[in-house]
């Protein structure tokens, strides 16, 4: 609903040039300091979980953390993180994507799902949409069902959109707020 859209959207600062020159960053900082945005956030993020039948939530390491454990514990949902490589102590599957400049890597622990599974991804940010795909293939190669992704913001012109649809294979993919 706007509504909903509007409050979320009023409490995300545009930073300019950061981290970089010419960037312009999405600070989530203001909704998760104001009580009544993220309460509101978690609901529609629990609903989600709801709507679409998720047994797990899987959070992306670290902001998507902050959104997908409280609407995991609020739909009544296990929590899963997705680390960056090297901080998981149990066995785990890895996957690399490639970033701007670089890659980098992300971990999940294989025995937390199973093939009875059915898995909401949450992060906070769709850009390019790599981080999300490669967690969308961890998931896969756990051997669980993937039911959705789900962010708070996608950035449109970065047509991470079309990455994930494919990674998705008709999962659907929701995002709250598109700018
Ligand atoms: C940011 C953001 C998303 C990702 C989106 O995370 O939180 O996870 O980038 O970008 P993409 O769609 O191009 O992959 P980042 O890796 O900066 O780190 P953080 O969440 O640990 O702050
Ligand atoms: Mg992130």
């Amino acid at each position: 609903p706007e509504g909903l859209r509007a409050l979320l959207l009023g409490r995300i600062r545009d930073v300019a040039d950061h981290p970089a020159p010419g960037v312009v960053f999405k600070d989530i900082t203001p909704l998760l300091a104001d009580p009544a945005a993220f309460s509101a956030l978690t609901e529609a993020l629990a609903e989600l979980c709801r709507k679409h039948g998720a047994t797990k939530v899987v959070g992306l390491e670290a902001r998507g953390f902050i959104l997908a454990a409280p609407a995991a514990e609020r739909a009544g949902l296990g929590f899963i993180p997705v680390r960056k490589a090297g901080k998981l102590p149990g066995a785990t599957l890895s996957q690399a994507y490639d970033l701007e400049y670089g890659s980098a890597e992300i971990e999940i622990h294989a025995e937390d799902l199973s093939a009875d599974d059915r898995v909401l991804v949450i992060d906070d940010v769709l850009a390019t949409g790599g981080t999300a795909e490669a967690s969308l293939r961890l998931i896969r190669r756990a051997g669980a069902q993937v039911v959705g992704l789900a962010v708070l913001l996608e950035i449109g012109f970065l047509a991470g959109r079309d990455r994930v649809l494919t990674a998705l294979e008709g999962a659907p993919f929701e995002a709250l707020i598109t700018v």
